[in-house]
């Protein structure tokens, strides 16, 4: 049983569009801005991306989609392909970008997807995070690990991910036309919290180190890493964070 995808998953975002759309604008800004593909040396000197936990693509930017010559979707759900080509499919044949679909377990294939496609671009839309829903909770640890472990296989490559931090319920309501909460610069963690309005416990995703935090970003030039807002439903809200990583 797929957990974080398949029919609950369309159908959810289906009803919920306007509600998402604050956020899925905002990712949209943030990647046209901080994620261009710093090296283009994919399909005849064009960048190729290599899209996982595409599904179709309810929160990501076509227009971001349409700097690569060629995108390669990769969802363990069987209605991911069909779905995405109807939402994204025209808007990118229309730039003449490649579309290919697959049905595959891209996190356990990794390795032998970024042998089979070396100068592709990598991006976990919103993958990650699900990552502990598929093993039993008590195994949290391994689950980092197997994190930490994906961080190491993209070494060398120019990838990035959108993913859950935490989420939890909040102490209001959340109205459709509330404004998102926006991230400062100068605030920690606790800080962005109380912003969020969130009522404690929060489910943690164990994300922590899939992105350099803003401390360990050496260089700013490599790594762009944002925290997002994401109205989930009127009670529960999640923090997502985004980055993009240069080699
Ligand atoms: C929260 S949904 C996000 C979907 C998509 N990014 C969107 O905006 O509509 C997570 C997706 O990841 C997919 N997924 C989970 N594990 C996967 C894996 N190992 N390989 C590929 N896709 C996976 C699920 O099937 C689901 O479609």
């Amino acid at each position: 049983m797929n957990l974080t995808g398949g029919i609950t998953w369309h159908c959810l975002a289906w009803r919920s569009q306007a509600r998402w759309a604050p956020t899925s604008q905002a990712i949209e800004q943030w990647l046209l801005t901080h994620a261009q593909v710093f090296k283009p040396e994919g399909v005849m000197g064009q960048p190729s991306l290599l899209l996982i936990g595409a599904s179709a693509g309810w929160m990501m930017s076509s227009t971001w989609l349409q700097q690569f010559a060629r995108v390669d979707t990769f969802d363990i759900d069987p209605l991911a392909a069909t779905l995405f080509k109807w939402r994204h499919g025209a808007a990118l044949k229309a730039h003449g970008v490649e579309v290919h679909c697959h049905t595959q377990d891209a996190l356990a294939d990794l390795p032998n997807l970024l042998a089979a496609f070396p100068k592709a671009c990598v991006f976990f839309d919103n993958v990650l995070g699900q990552l502990r829903f598929q093993s039993p909770a008590a195994q949290w640890q391994q689950v980092e690990k197997k994190l930490l472990q994906i961080r190491k296989q993209l070494q060398g490559r120019e990838w990035g991910s959108v993913h859950d931090r935490m989420s939890g319920p909040v102490n209001d309501a959340i109205n459709l036309n509330d404004p998102l909460p926006l991230r400062q610069a100068s605030w920690n963690d606790q800080q962005w919290l109380t912003q969020l309005n969130a009522q404690s416990p929060w489910l943690d995703h164990l994300t922590h180190s899939v992105l350099p935090t803003r401390e360990t970003q050496a260089d700013s030039n490599h790594v762009a890493v944002q925290d997002f807002a994401w109205n989930f439903s009127a009670r529960y809200r999640h923090w997502l964070q985004a980055g993009w990583v240069r080699p």
